[in-house]
């Protein structure tokens, strides 16, 4: 397998330290002259997307499993292919006289592997523990549903004790099996045929590194599987829901869109280990764990713990989509694994001969797929999402909870593609797609480099087939990022729309571990970020990658929220994606300065939009400059002129601020009122700060 961080040298990287450019280099004087931005709200530009300001998820660093899905048993079927990852027999399983996973009369075909326990002898210690996601974050107060499968053999087991116990320093097992008990019961009426069992504990006391721990009361053996403990407090208390505090983050943002289920683990590093959404729905027990491609990606980072155990799957990320008010965006498979690793591509047409992939749990229908695999699975996709209950996947929808269609109008065809590979299996998937579903709006791959003869071969054959939006990435130094804020200000006008896909500073390096989420890179994004808003016409989609990050399991830094087992904290990245995804406005308006400065001279950037719904012209600038610097807005043509503006704040004078768990506002918005008396608006940027002024005036 190729390493992630030798293989990836972008063409980017060449525009890395360059300097003497528009934006670099200029010496940073005190201005004291106002600088006069024209906003032209009687010239008004194209229309703003609703899906202009959007989320990209995937489940890189903890994201799904110990993040968003707040399951707090790691490996809970012992399906994994270390069947006791994440459990550990107390004191070595020293009290039990044998243990084994096994598979003899499984619950179910899919779910075959189970846990059995023999004691010889009764003792408090014959069990084991499960270590949770770099331990188990509980409430004081809060609780717990237990459930498990259950069934006695041989012997005389009279229970199961259930105990939810603090962790001790480092919070795996090998901390000791004695920690604090915060919750404890008893689970008896033991059958020998498998039974569900389920019973809620409320946690006595608050631990970021809580454990379970269950042991056998009495003698004989016990079989256990499916074993769970779930809090109740989930998003919109959903059953099988989501952690409540990085939803409302999310819902905060009042988000266009969520793109999901990635990024490269769509691609897998090889096609067995690509995504399937369809392994992902129905029965949560009954849904196939699976490697997550993120888990030795980097060396330096290396989680061999990590897997996808689809908990969350693409019914719930359909309905979280609907719960945050924002389109869902799925990404498919074109066929391809990741070009980063295996590169392993499906054929185009044909039947594939049984190969390597034959026999894999994740491979029930085909024994290597073909690209017409592919295709029917994205038709099925589409069908599941807005079919009725009449149609065969729609059906499947319906019987899990969502009687109406997630109304999906965005599809996209494969994640990070590139070269003529990529071409050839796009074109038949979107002309299948396109003659099922003539209005179904396709995302396509422009390739990890937003510049170069990959990049420019794909966006003009892409353009040539219609594409609907072509989706470009990245991953560039902060400079790179002000100095291409006039990046779509060439691009065509009609036709082919821009989805920014992934992008973000990075302070050193993209896959460097010491990157930040510093200010110096949030603030860069802000100033980048005007020149999508000025070219509104051509770009219709952008978002942030990665979202989000465990700060005990993290790959890949840097990531717009961090998060422990209990807390979580919005960077300054955040907190610009917020401004911006907050206040979108309904129409773009122009804004000139003087002599025909371009967007970013003497680094001051701008944009403005008009709201339509509330009657209010919007301004967003950013001051990248240690002076403070007055400001004239200039509202030509504005009509019914308000008094009363009011202005957020997102401003450090250290350019390497961070936040942190510790400090989760230390950069973070301020809002202020100021006074508007006229049509030329008066108001001081602050140093290094990113401003948006909402000025009460219609156009
Ligand atoms: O955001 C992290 C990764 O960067 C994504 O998975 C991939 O699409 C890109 O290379």
């Amino acid at each position: 397998m190729l390493n992630f961080l030798p293989a990836r040298t972008y063409p980017l990287a060449a525009c890395l330290g360059l300097s003497g450019s528009l934006l670099t280099g200029l010496p940073t004087l005190a201005q004291t002259a106002p600088t006069t931005l024209t906003v032209q709200v009687n010239k008004p530009g194209a229309p703003i997307a609703k899906t202009m300001y959007g989320l990209f998820f995937e489940d890189i660093n903890f994201a799904a499993d110990g993040g968003l899905y707040p399951e707090l048993v790691k490996n809970k079927s012992f399906e994994l292919d270390e069947h006791l990852l994440g459990w550990r027999g107390i004191r070595g399983a020293a009290a039990l006289s044998t243990y084994t996973v096994s598979s003899q009369q499984p619950i179910s075909a899919t779910n075959n592997h189970f846990l059995r326990m023999t004691a010889t002898t009764a003792s408090p210690d014959a069990g084991f523990i499960n270590e949770g996601f770099r331990g188990m974050g509980v409430k004081q107060g809060g609780e717990y549903t237990f459930s498990v499968y259950l069934r006695k053999g041989a012997g005389g087991v009279s229970g199961l004790n259930v105990t939810l116990e603090e962790g001790g320093p480092g919070a795996g097992p090998e901390a000791g099996p004695s920690g604090k008990a915060l919750a404890h019961t008893r689970i008896t009426g033991l059958t020998t045929e498998w039974k569900k069992y389920s019973v809620v504990l409320k946690s006595a006391g608050t631990a970021e590194k809580a454990r379970l721990k269950l042991t056998l009361e009495g003698t004989g053996t016990l079989d256990l599987d499916v074993v769970s403990l779930f809090p109740k407090d989930t998003y919109k208390n959903r059953e099988n829901g989501l952690r409540t505090d990085l939803v409302q983050l999310l819902k905060d943002m009042n988000p266009g869109f969520l793109r999901f289920p990635g990024g490269c683990i769509v691609e897998g590093r090889n096609l067995t280990e690509r995504y399937q959404w369809k392994e992902t729905i129905g029965d949560v027990a009954s849904r196939v764990p699976l490697v997550n491609r993120w888990n030795m990606e980097f060396k330096h980072r290396s989680t061999p713990d990590y897997y996808q155990s689809f908990g969350l799957g693409f019914f719930e990320y359909f309905q979280l989509s609907e719960d945050i008010g924002a389109e869902p965006v799925p990404i498919l498979n074109v066929g391809m694994a990741c070009q980063f690793n295996s590169a392993e591509m499906a054929p185009i047409g044909g039947t594939a001969a049984a190969g390597p992939n034959a026999g894999s749990p994740h491979n029930h229908e085909d024994d290597d797929p073909t690209l017409e695999t592919f295709i029917q699975d994205a038709l099925d996709l589409i069908e599941f999402a807005n079919g009725p209950a009449s149609s065969p996947w729609g059906a499947k929808r319906v019987a899990m909870g969502h009687a109406a269609p997630f109304n999906l109008k965005y599809i996209g065809i494969g994640n990070e593609q590139w070269g003529p590979q990529y071409l050839e299996r796009y074109e038949p998937f979107m002309k299948a797609v396109k003659a099922k579903y003539p209005n179904m709006n396709i995302v396509s791959s422009a390739g990890p480099s937003p510049d170069g003869e990959l990049f420019d071969k794909a966006t003009q054959r892409l353009r040539e087939l219609k594409a609907e939006v072509i989706d470009e990435h990245y991953y560039a130094k902060p400079e790179w990022f002000r100095q291409n804020v006039g990046r779509y200000d060439n691009y065509p006008t009609t036709g082919t729309k821009i989805f920014a896909g992934e992008y973000a500073a990075q302070s050193v390096a993209i896959g460097s571990p010491d990157n930040k989420n510093s200010w110096d890179c949030a603030i860069s994004e802000a100033a980048f970020m005007t020149g999508l808003e000025r070219n509104a016409d051509k770009v219709i989609m952008a978002s942030y990658a990665p979202l989000f990050a465990h700060v005990d399991a993290w790959q890949w830094t840097p990531d717009m929220i961090w998060f422990d087992n209990l807390k979580a904290y919005g960077t300054p990245n955040y907190y610009v994606q917020k401004m911006y995804s907050t206040n979108p406005g309904t129409t773009m308006l122009p804004v000139q300065r003087a002599a025909g400065a371009k967007n970013g001279q003497d680094n001051l950037f701008s944009s403005a939009t008009a709201d339509d719904k509330t009657g209010e012209i919007i301004v967003k600038l950013v001051n990248y400059s240690p002076q403070a610097r007055p400001v004239t807005i200039a509202l030509q043509g504005v009509k019914k002129l308000g008094k009363a503006g009011r202005a957020t704040v997102l401003a450090s004078a250290d350019l390497n601020a961070v936040n942190s768990l510790e400090q989760p506002q230390n950069v973070a918005p301020k809002e202020e009122p100021f006074k508007v008396s006229s049509p030329n608006v008066t108001y001081t940027l602050a140093p290094n700060s990113f401003t948006v002024l909402r000025i009460p005036g219609k156009r």
